[in-house]
């Protein structure tokens, strides 16, 4: 088992949004619940949060949508962590999340996910632990990609310190986007309270990064290439998600994104509490991997594999 951190800040995970640029696969589903290759979509950031050692999470859907979040998720105390629900009325804009979360922030940091972005890499666990047990100031990472211009991006000086953040720049800025992924201390619940909504309408996570940054207190955190970042914004790009994540399934026999294992191998649930959990699901494959990792060598050797 991983040693795991306590850390106190706790997590949000976003997953409204008007989905338009998936109509109409998504006109009566939430695109956060489409499949991935072999699991729901928001499979993969929760169990983000959960390497993360992040057990406390709420999850923002539209009202319609709520209910069918909660069926496939509960309460999450089959997997040893806390999940609890919340809506917006309608897409605000991402710092939104921090409005809806208020309550329940509490006075602790948070982490904000959103629903359709992947990350993968075996030093994303302990990056994503350090940043969890910060309790001053705010991290974000900050990834390479050949389309800045679909993203809120970073530009950093000679020693790659930030030093401007803009949301899809029209003029070219740096080639670094800032991921869906946000720890944030307490401050965040006043600052998002007080943003105005951008050109485009939103109340943007841009401007609160923005705000942190002004006060010298952004940490950017440059992910190499060793690391995939996907998001899931069109159909294209969800596409080339769910084949990145069959090609490495099937190559390596470990899953991604599977929030069972994750419980299990960082102690939220015990062997038993798996078994149960891989027992109503036998019949497909993803149930009887969650029994295979109860056998010895699955154990020992797909423990660092998957880290
Ligand atoms: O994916 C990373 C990018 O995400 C960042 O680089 C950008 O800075 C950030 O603004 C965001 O850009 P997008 O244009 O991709 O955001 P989008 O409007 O697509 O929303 C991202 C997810 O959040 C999507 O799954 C829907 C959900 N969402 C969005 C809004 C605006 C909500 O649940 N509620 C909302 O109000």
């Amino acid at each position: 088992m991983l040693n795991t951190p306590l850390p106190a800040c706790k997590g949000i995970l976003l997953a409204g949004g008007n989905g338009t640029r998936f109509y109409p696969a998504t006109r009566i589903i939430s695109k956060q619940l489409l499949p991935v290759y072999d699991k729901p979509m928001l499979y993969y950031p929760l169990t983000a949060l959960m390497l993360a050692g992040i057990r406390d999470i709420l999850i923002i859907t539209w009202e319609h949508e709520r209910a069918l979040f909660q069926k496939l998720l509960g309460d999450g105390h089959q997997w040893g962590i806390r999940l609890q629900y919340a809506s917006q009325d309608k897409p605000r804009g991402i710092a939104d999340a921090f409005v809806v979360g208020e309550e329940f922030i509490g006075n602790d940091p948070v982490c904000l996910m959103l629903g359709d972005n992947i990350l993968y890499g075996d030093r994303i666990p302990a990056q994503l632990q350090f940043a969890a047990q910060k309790t001053n100031g705010g991290t974000i990472f900050a990834y390479y990609v050949q389309d800045p211009e679909r993203y809120g991006v970073v530009r950093f000086d000679e020693n790659n310190r930030p030093v401007e953040i803009v949301e899809k720049p029209t003029k070219y800025l740096s080639s670094y986007a800032a991921i869906g992924l946000y720890f944030f201390d307490n401050r965040v619940v006043e600052w998002a309270k007080q943003l105005k909504p951008s050109r485009r309408g939103e109340l943007e996570v841009t401007d609160i990064a923005r705000m942190y940054l002004s006060e010298q207190a952004l940490e950017v955190i440059q992910i190499g290439r060793g690391v995939a970042w996907l998001d899931m914004g069109t159909p294209s790009s969800w596409l080339e998600a769910a084949n990145f994540i069959q090609i490495l399934e099937h190559r390596q026999g470990l899953k991604v994104g599977c929030p069972e294992e994750v419980a299990w191998r960082m102690g939220y649930i015990t062997s038993s509490q798996l078994l149960s959990l891989a027992e109503p699901l036998l019949k497909s494959g993803y149930g009887q991997y969650l029994q295979k990792l109860l056998e010895s060598n699955v154990v020992r050797e797909g423990y660092s594999a998957l880290f």
